[in-house]
Protein backbone atom coordinates (compact mmCIF):
# COMPACT_ATOMS: atom_id res chain seq x y z
CA UNK A 1 0.00 0.00 0.00
CA UNK A 2 1.23 3.71 -0.82
CA UNK A 3 1.63 6.15 1.82
CA UNK A 4 1.41 9.94 1.52
CA UNK A 5 4.40 11.76 3.21
CA UNK A 6 2.59 14.91 4.57
CA UNK A 7 4.26 18.48 4.98
CA UNK A 8 5.81 18.33 8.61
CA UNK A 9 7.44 21.32 10.55
CA UNK A 10 11.16 21.95 9.01
CA UNK A 11 14.59 21.25 11.32
CA UNK A 12 16.19 24.28 12.25
CA UNK A 13 19.38 25.01 10.53
CA UNK A 14 19.54 28.75 11.96
CA UNK A 15 22.45 29.35 14.58
CA UNK A 16 21.37 30.68 18.01
CA UNK A 17 23.26 34.14 17.06
CA UNK A 18 21.27 34.70 14.08
CA UNK A 19 17.78 33.94 15.54
CA UNK A 20 18.89 36.52 18.35
CA UNK A 21 19.58 38.95 15.99
CA UNK A 22 16.26 37.86 14.11
CA UNK A 23 14.54 38.25 17.49
CA UNK A 24 16.32 41.27 18.06
CA UNK A 25 15.06 43.48 15.04
CA UNK A 26 11.74 42.13 15.25
CA UNK A 27 11.35 43.53 18.88
CA UNK A 28 12.43 46.91 17.43
CA UNK A 29 9.96 46.49 14.86
CA UNK A 30 6.65 46.16 17.20
CA UNK A 31 8.31 49.25 19.58
CA UNK A 32 8.60 51.09 16.51
CA UNK A 33 5.24 50.75 15.74
CA UNK A 34 3.88 51.23 19.37
CA UNK A 35 6.12 54.70 19.39
CA UNK A 36 4.11 55.78 16.46
CA UNK A 37 0.43 54.70 17.05
CA UNK A 38 -1.76 54.64 20.34
CA UNK A 39 -4.32 51.92 19.32
CA UNK A 40 -2.30 48.37 17.60
CA UNK A 41 -4.18 45.70 17.34
CA UNK A 42 -3.06 42.27 16.00
CA UNK A 43 -5.17 39.65 14.13
CA UNK A 44 -4.36 35.86 14.73
CA UNK A 45 -4.97 33.22 13.60
CA UNK A 46 -2.59 31.08 16.02
CA UNK A 47 -1.18 29.73 13.16
CA UNK A 48 2.93 29.42 13.88
CA UNK A 49 3.95 32.67 12.46
CA UNK A 50 1.20 34.25 13.74
CA UNK A 51 2.18 32.47 17.52
CA UNK A 52 5.65 34.31 16.95
CA UNK A 53 4.30 37.11 16.63
CA UNK A 54 2.04 36.78 20.09
CA UNK A 55 5.53 35.47 21.88
CA UNK A 56 7.08 38.79 20.78
CA UNK A 57 4.46 41.30 21.75
CA UNK A 58 3.84 39.26 24.87
CA UNK A 59 8.15 39.09 25.47
CA UNK A 60 8.13 43.38 24.76
CA UNK A 61 5.81 44.05 27.11
CA UNK A 62 4.11 46.46 24.37
CA UNK A 63 0.65 47.26 24.60
CA UNK A 64 -1.10 45.80 21.28
CA UNK A 65 -4.54 44.14 21.58
CA UNK A 66 -5.09 40.56 20.61
CA UNK A 67 -8.18 39.44 18.81
CA UNK A 68 -9.20 36.35 16.32
CA UNK A 69 -11.63 36.08 13.94
CA UNK A 70 -13.94 33.13 14.85
CA UNK A 71 -15.65 32.79 11.53
CA UNK A 72 -18.14 30.16 12.76
CA UNK A 73 -16.44 27.43 10.18
CA UNK A 74 -13.16 26.93 12.33
CA UNK A 75 -11.35 23.45 13.62
CA UNK A 76 -12.46 22.87 16.92
CA UNK A 77 -8.43 21.98 17.36
CA UNK A 78 -8.30 25.98 16.59
CA UNK A 79 -10.81 27.00 19.14
CA UNK A 80 -9.69 24.72 21.94
CA UNK A 81 -5.64 25.83 21.04
CA UNK A 82 -7.58 29.88 21.54
CA UNK A 83 -8.11 28.53 25.25
CA UNK A 84 -4.42 26.69 25.04
CA UNK A 85 -2.32 30.22 23.94
CA UNK A 86 -4.41 32.28 26.50
CA UNK A 87 -3.89 30.02 29.53
CA UNK A 88 0.03 29.90 28.55
CA UNK A 89 0.00 33.09 28.45
CA UNK A 90 -2.35 34.36 30.89
CA UNK A 91 -3.76 36.71 28.14
CA UNK A 92 -7.20 36.92 26.55
CA UNK A 93 -7.61 37.24 22.84
CA UNK A 94 -10.83 38.83 21.59
CA UNK A 95 -13.20 35.96 19.16
CA UNK A 96 -14.90 38.07 16.91
CA UNK A 97 -17.63 36.80 14.97
CA UNK A 98 -19.88 37.16 12.07
CA UNK A 99 -22.99 39.05 12.39
CA UNK A 100 -25.69 36.16 12.40
CA UNK A 101 -28.04 37.57 10.01
CA UNK A 102 -25.26 38.20 7.58
CA UNK A 103 -24.40 34.16 7.66
CA UNK A 104 -28.10 33.33 7.40
CA UNK A 105 -28.52 35.43 3.83
CA UNK A 106 -25.42 34.28 2.56
CA UNK A 107 -26.78 30.54 3.36
CA UNK A 108 -30.35 31.49 2.14
CA UNK A 109 -28.53 32.22 -1.05
CA UNK A 110 -25.68 29.60 -1.84
CA UNK A 111 -26.26 27.30 0.43
CA UNK A 112 -23.71 26.75 3.85
CA UNK A 113 -20.90 25.06 1.64
CA UNK A 114 -21.58 27.00 -1.31
CA UNK A 115 -18.29 28.33 -1.76
CA UNK A 116 -17.20 24.99 -3.23
CA UNK A 117 -19.28 26.17 -6.53
CA UNK A 118 -18.12 29.52 -7.28
CA UNK A 119 -15.57 32.08 -6.70
CA UNK A 120 -18.54 34.40 -6.35
CA UNK A 121 -19.66 32.34 -3.23
CA UNK A 122 -16.35 31.94 -1.81
CA UNK A 123 -15.83 35.66 -1.95
CA UNK A 124 -19.68 36.06 -0.18
CA UNK A 125 -18.29 33.69 2.34
CA UNK A 126 -15.24 35.23 3.53
CA UNK A 127 -16.51 38.72 3.18
CA UNK A 128 -19.26 37.51 5.39
CA UNK A 129 -17.19 35.34 8.14
CA UNK A 130 -13.88 36.99 7.59
CA UNK A 131 -13.73 40.69 5.61
CA UNK A 132 -16.23 42.66 7.63
CA UNK A 133 -15.85 41.49 10.94
CA UNK A 134 -12.43 42.47 10.56
CA UNK A 135 -13.61 45.78 9.72
CA UNK A 136 -15.77 45.99 13.03
CA UNK A 137 -12.38 44.44 15.22
CA UNK A 138 -10.64 47.42 13.76
CA UNK A 139 -12.93 50.06 14.47
CA UNK A 140 -11.27 53.26 16.28
CA UNK A 141 -7.94 50.92 16.04
CA UNK A 142 -5.22 53.45 14.37
CA UNK A 143 -2.80 50.44 13.20
CA UNK A 144 -2.63 46.89 13.06
CA UNK A 145 -0.36 43.88 12.66
CA UNK A 146 -0.69 40.70 10.43
CA UNK A 147 1.84 37.66 10.32
CA UNK A 148 2.13 37.16 6.93
CA UNK A 149 5.23 36.65 5.51
CA UNK A 150 6.11 37.16 1.49
CA UNK A 151 7.53 33.41 1.01
CA UNK A 152 4.39 32.20 1.88
CA UNK A 153 2.56 32.96 -1.91
CA UNK A 154 2.94 34.42 -5.40
CA UNK A 155 0.63 36.84 -4.11
CA UNK A 156 2.76 38.10 -1.12
CA UNK A 157 6.33 38.40 -3.12
CA UNK A 158 6.08 42.38 -2.83
CA UNK A 159 4.88 42.47 0.41
CA UNK A 160 6.92 45.23 3.09
CA UNK A 161 6.96 45.76 6.77
CA UNK A 162 4.80 48.97 6.33
CA UNK A 163 1.62 49.38 4.01
CA UNK A 164 -1.72 51.47 4.15
CA UNK A 165 -5.08 49.56 4.48
CA UNK A 166 -7.11 51.05 2.10
CA UNK A 167 -9.84 49.63 2.98
CA UNK A 168 -9.98 51.10 6.64
CA UNK A 169 -7.25 54.28 6.18
CA UNK A 170 -5.25 53.00 8.85
CA UNK A 171 -1.55 51.67 8.76
CA UNK A 172 -0.88 47.95 8.45
CA UNK A 173 2.33 46.45 9.46
CA UNK A 174 3.62 42.66 8.61
CA UNK A 175 6.63 42.37 10.60
CA UNK A 176 7.41 38.70 9.87
CA UNK A 177 7.54 39.77 5.95
CA UNK A 178 10.89 38.98 5.78
CA UNK A 179 10.98 35.69 8.10
CA UNK A 180 11.70 32.14 6.38
CA UNK A 181 9.66 28.95 7.20
CA UNK A 182 12.27 27.76 8.33
CA UNK A 183 13.21 30.78 10.92
CA UNK A 184 9.70 30.94 11.89
CA UNK A 185 9.72 27.53 13.61
CA UNK A 186 13.77 27.75 14.66
CA UNK A 187 12.03 30.78 16.92
CA UNK A 188 8.92 28.29 18.25
CA UNK A 189 11.19 25.44 18.77
CA UNK A 190 13.96 27.84 20.65
CA UNK A 191 11.30 29.97 23.01
CA UNK A 192 9.00 26.74 23.45
CA UNK A 193 5.78 28.70 22.02
CA UNK A 194 2.44 26.76 21.62
CA UNK A 195 2.17 24.73 18.67
CA UNK A 196 -1.15 24.42 16.95
CA UNK A 197 -2.38 20.77 16.89
CA UNK A 198 -2.66 20.45 13.07
CA UNK A 199 1.01 21.88 12.10
CA UNK A 200 1.83 18.37 13.29
CA UNK A 201 -1.13 16.71 11.25
CA UNK A 202 0.77 18.12 7.47
CA UNK A 203 -0.99 21.55 7.62
CA UNK A 204 1.38 24.35 7.49
CA UNK A 205 -1.49 26.82 6.78
CA UNK A 206 -4.63 27.07 8.95
CA UNK A 207 -7.75 28.78 8.05
CA UNK A 208 -11.56 27.51 8.28
CA UNK A 209 -12.12 23.95 8.85
CA UNK A 210 -13.60 23.06 5.79
CA UNK A 211 -11.42 25.22 3.22
CA UNK A 212 -8.36 24.01 4.61
CA UNK A 213 -6.22 20.44 4.53
CA UNK A 214 -2.82 19.30 5.05
CA UNK A 215 -0.66 19.19 2.28
CA UNK A 216 2.15 17.25 1.02
CA UNK A 217 5.85 16.94 1.36
CA UNK A 218 7.60 19.72 -1.03
CA UNK A 219 4.36 20.65 -1.94
CA UNK A 220 3.21 24.69 -1.41
CA UNK A 221 2.66 25.73 1.78
CA UNK A 222 -0.77 26.96 0.99
CA UNK A 223 -2.01 24.43 -1.36
CA UNK A 224 -4.01 23.16 1.40
CA UNK A 225 -6.14 26.69 1.23
CA UNK A 226 -8.95 26.48 -1.00
CA UNK A 227 -7.30 23.57 -2.63
CA UNK A 228 -9.98 22.88 -5.35
CA UNK A 229 -8.99 26.81 -6.49
CA UNK A 230 -5.51 28.06 -8.55
CA UNK A 231 -2.77 29.52 -6.83
CA UNK A 232 -3.42 33.20 -7.95
CA UNK A 233 -6.78 33.20 -6.02
CA UNK A 234 -5.95 31.76 -2.84
CA UNK A 235 -6.71 34.69 -0.89
CA UNK A 236 -9.99 35.59 1.06
CA UNK A 237 -9.86 39.45 0.68
CA UNK A 238 -8.40 40.21 4.05
CA UNK A 239 -5.32 41.15 2.70
CA UNK A 240 -6.08 42.02 -0.68
CA UNK A 241 -4.63 45.44 -1.91
CA UNK A 242 -5.57 47.60 -4.95
S1 LIG B 1 -5.76 34.25 4.67
O1 LIG B 1 -6.05 35.58 4.12
O2 LIG B 1 -5.29 33.29 3.70
O3 LIG B 1 -6.83 33.71 5.53
P1 LIG B 1 -3.49 33.58 6.26
O4 LIG B 1 -4.14 32.39 6.88
O5 LIG B 1 -2.40 33.37 5.30
O6 LIG B 1 -4.58 34.58 5.61
O7 LIG B 1 -3.02 34.53 7.41
C1 LIG B 1 -2.37 35.77 7.13
C2 LIG B 1 -2.63 36.69 8.29
O8 LIG B 1 -4.02 37.07 8.30
C3 LIG B 1 -2.40 36.05 9.64
O9 LIG B 1 -1.03 36.14 9.99
C4 LIG B 1 -3.30 36.89 10.53
O10 LIG B 1 -2.67 38.11 10.85
C5 LIG B 1 -4.48 37.17 9.62
N1 LIG B 1 -5.55 36.15 9.81
C6 LIG B 1 -5.86 35.11 9.02
N2 LIG B 1 -6.90 34.42 9.50
C7 LIG B 1 -7.26 35.03 10.66
C8 LIG B 1 -8.26 34.81 11.66
N3 LIG B 1 -9.13 33.80 11.59
N4 LIG B 1 -8.31 35.65 12.71
C9 LIG B 1 -7.46 36.71 12.80
N5 LIG B 1 -6.51 36.96 11.90
C10 LIG B 1 -6.40 36.14 10.84
FE1 LIG C 1 -16.07 30.70 4.26
FE2 LIG C 1 -14.10 29.05 3.59
FE3 LIG C 1 -13.76 31.74 3.58
FE4 LIG C 1 -13.99 30.37 5.89
S1 LIG C 1 -12.33 30.22 4.36
S2 LIG C 1 -14.95 32.28 5.41
S3 LIG C 1 -15.53 28.82 5.30
S4 LIG C 1 -15.08 30.49 2.23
Amino acid sequence: MMTTTLWSIPASTLSTDDLKNKATVLKQRLLSITQRFSDVRFATSLAAEDMVLMDAIIESSIEIKLFTLHTGRLHQETIDFIKTTEDHYQIQIQSVYPQESNVALFVNQYGLNGFYDSEEAKKACCGVRKVKPLTTALMGADAWLTGQRREQSSTRVELNFEELDDARGITKFNPLFDWAESEIWAYIQQEQVPIHPLHLRGYPSIGCEPCTRAVKKGEDLRAGRWWWLQSGSKECGLHVQP
